[in-house]
């Protein structure tokens, strides 16, 4: 996996960048929508592909539960299970696991109980390694503890080290050539945590980094924080990647502080409440406003969607349950997305990126509907 810089914005740290793997190139700054379980939620590959997504994100910790990565990997791997022949990332089951119930977390890895079959399992740097190299993504990640928030410093330096710790063994573990293990930086809204588990992670020498344990709750100007004093720790020539970041705004703000790599399921999952995005800030398709509402979603979007679909159709749609209603609303709000990502894109290889987020977000903001 290479990564190259190919531009920066004047005034910002804003980068523009590709990284090649081998199931293609990804321009970056990206959105990485989520196919959790090994599909993205009401759309076929096909649709996924025509938003213009470049990389999609899948997780360790429900494959290895459903069909489990030993089927997987007989199925030809993730990419051929899926038919989707474009990049993939595999989080690593970390975050997934440490937001379950029932879990025990030792210095080691993490106890917890199958969901169906109540069987106790067992995940640590070590499995999560053999688990994300047998579902055969273009990029892992490390086994990490995504500190909750709040967190008083003495658990979230402890829980920092133990990080560090499990990205070693992580590094060890990791033998296929033809993925790339990215580590993760973790110590939660504490400057010098965060300072210190960056130049460790560093020293690991990954070939990209991400910034983990946000969007726990902490607010926009905390992550803003965060990401300020987090990235400017990590090497210009790998690609950073903010992990579950999220809405426009995050994403926005993000970007100017140096983040080249997001995922979230806020569009999708917005899609299947009837939440759409605009470039005029959010709409609730399900209001009765929309009854008559003969224009399109978005009369800039160029999606299928927006194409050939009235508010009035969609509306509908929701009223009558119609799974027709996630599928069209999903397309629009992962094209939204893309398309954003692509105007930032374009906006930083022309020098302007504080004007244009300045732009992107006085227009947002008129939530006038
Ligand atoms: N997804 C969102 N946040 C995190 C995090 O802190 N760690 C991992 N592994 N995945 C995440
Ligand atoms: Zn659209």
């Amino acid at each position: 996996m290479q990564f190259k810089l190919l531009a920066k914005d004047r005034g910002t740290q804003a980068r523009r960048g590709t990284l090649s793997t081998p199931h293609g190139e990804i321009q970056t700054p990206i959105f990485m929508p989520v196919a959790t379980h090994a599909a993205m939620k009401a759309m076929t590959p096909l649709q996924v592909r025509e938003t213009g997504a470049q990389i999609i994100l899948s997780n360790t910790y429900h494959l290895h539960l459903h069909p489990g990565e030993q089927l997987v990997q007989k199925a030809g791997g993730l990419h051929r299970f899926m038919a989707w022949d474009g990049p993939i990332l595999t989080d690593s089951g970390g975050f997934q696991v440490f937001s379950l119930p029932n879990k025990r977390i030792t210095e080691d890895g993490v106890f917890f109980r199958h969901e169906d079959t109540g069987e106790e399992i067992f995940l640590d740097p070590a499995k999560a390694m053999e688990i994300q190299m047998a579902l055969g993504a273009d990029i892992i990640m490390n086994f990490d503890e995504c500190i909750p928030y709040p967190c008083d410093k003495g658990y979230a330096e402890r829980s920092t080290a133990k990080t560090l710790r499990w990205a070693k063994q992580c590094k060890e573990a990791h033998t296929r050539k033809d993925q790339a293990l990215f580590g993760i930086v973790q110590g939660s809204v504490f400057e010098d945590l965060r300072r210190h588990c960056a130049r460790e992670m560093v020293k690991l020498d990954f070939p990209g980094y991400a910034i983990g344990g946000v969007s726990v709750g902490e607010g926009l100007e905390l992550l803003k924080l965060v990401v300020g004093y987090t990235a400017p720790h990590l090497p210009e020539d790998k690609p950073r990647y903010l992990m579950g970041v999220g809405l426009p705004e995050d994403i926005l703000e993000s970007v100017e502080r140096g983040i080249d790599m997001f995922d979230c399921v806020i569009p999708t999952r917005y899609a299947r409440s009837a939440t759409l995005f605009t470039n005029r800030g959010r709409i609730r398709l399900t209001n009765k406003n929309f009854r008559r509402d003969f224009y399109p979603i978005e009369p800039n979007c160029d999606c299928y969607t927006c194409r050939n679909f009235t508010r009035a159709y969609l509306h509908h749609l929701f009223g009558a349950n119609e799974v027709l209603s996630a599928i069209l609303a999903s397309i629009h709000n992962v094209h939204f997305y893309l398309n954003m990502m692509s105007r930032i894109r374009q906006a930083i290889e022309e020098g302007r990126y504080a004007a244009f987020k300045n732009e992107f977000l006085a227009e947002y903001k008129r939530q006038d509907r």
